[in-house]
C-alpha cells in the first residue's frame, strides 16, 4: 500500500515581491516496506517536502495522500490525529521538552495513548546506546543524545510511517551507520514506510530508492 503519496505538489514562499518556489510541482509516493532516501545541497527544498508529507505544512497546490486518504479533506482535528498515531517524526531540531527528562519524554505519548510499555522504551534507548541517560534533561545532552532520545521518541509510538530530518546530523560515523540500521530495520521488520532526508551520501546503501533534490525539484537517483 502506499504510505505516501504526492500528486502536483508545489509549495511557494513569498519573500517580499519575490516568490521563492521550495518544492517544484512533484508526483511521489513511499510503499509500506520501503525505506526511501532524499539527498541534496543546503536550501534545495528537502525539509519543505518532508514537512509537507507529515502535514505539517500545507502545499500551495496539490495534494497529499496517507494510507491513500486525501489528507487536505481532513478535518484539521482528524489530521492531528493521524499525525500524532501514524506518523513519526524525527526533526532537524530535535523538539525535546526542555524541561523533562529522557524518560518522561515518553510519558506524553504514553498520556496520548492510555498505555506504556517500559520494556520497548527501554530496549529502544539500549539500541540507541542512551539508556544511562534516562534520568538527565535535555540541555545535560549533546546534540547526538539528543537527537538519539528524538528517535526513540518517535519509533515508541510504533507509527506507520517515519519521517527523519538529517537523523543523522550530529552523529560520529559509527553512531550514523547505526541509526541507519535501526531505521532500516523499523521498515523491513514492522513494514513501515519511511523517507529519511540526508546530507550524507554514505549512508544510502541501506535504502530502498533514493531521490535527489536541487532546486525544489525531486528527482529518482
Ligand atoms: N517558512 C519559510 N518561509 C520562507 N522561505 C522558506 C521557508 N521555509 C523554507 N524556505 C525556503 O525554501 C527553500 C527550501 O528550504 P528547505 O528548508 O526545505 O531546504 P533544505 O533542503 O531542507 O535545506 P537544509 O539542508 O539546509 O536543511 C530555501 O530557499 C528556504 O530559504
Ligand atoms: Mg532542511
Amino acid at each position: 500500500m502506499e504510505a505516501i503519496q504526492f500528486k502536483g505538489v508545489t509549495k511557494n514562499f513569498k519573500d517580499g515581491d519575490a516568490t521563492i518556489e521550495a518544492l517544484k510541482e512533484t508526483d511521489f509516493s513511499v510503499n509500506q516496506g520501503e525505506l526511501v532516501a532524499v539527498i541534496g545541497p543546503s536550501g534545495s527544498g528537502k525539509s519543505t517536502f518532508l514537512t509537507i508529507a507529515g502535514g505539517l505544512q500545507t502545499p500551495t497546490s496539490g495534494e497529499v495522500f496517507i494510507n491513500e486518504e486525501s489528507f487536505s479533506e481532513l478535518s484539521e482535528k482528524k489530521r492531528a490525529k493521524t499525525r500524532f498515531k501514524e506518523i513519526g517524526f524525527i526533526l532537524q531540531a530535535s523538539n525535546l521538552v526542555p524541561f523533562l527528562t529522557v524518560q518522561k519524554q515518553f510519558s506524553l505519548v504514553d498520556q496520548v495513548n492510555h498505555q506504556q510499555n517500559r520494556e520497548f522504551r527501554d530496549q529502544l534507548l539500549n539500541q540507541l546506546g542512551i539508556i544511562e541517560l534516562k534520568n538527565k534533561y535535555p540541555e545535560e545532552l549533546s546534540g547526538g543524545e539528543r537527537q538519539r532520545v528524538a528517535i526513540a521518541r518517535a519509533l515508541y509510538n510504533q507509527p506507520a510511517i517515519i519521517l527523519a530530518d538529517e537523523p543523522t546530523a550530529s552523529l560520529d560515523t559509527e553512531r550514523a551507520f547505526e541509526v541507519v540500521d535501526i531505521l532500516a530495520k523499523e521498515t523491513k521488520e514492522k513494514n513501515k514506510a519511511t523517507i529519511m532526508v540526508t546530507h550524507d551520501t554514505r549512508l544510502i546503501d541501506k535504502c530502498d530508492k533514493v531521490y535527489i533534490m536541487k532546486d525544489g525539484q525531486l528527482k529518482a537517483k
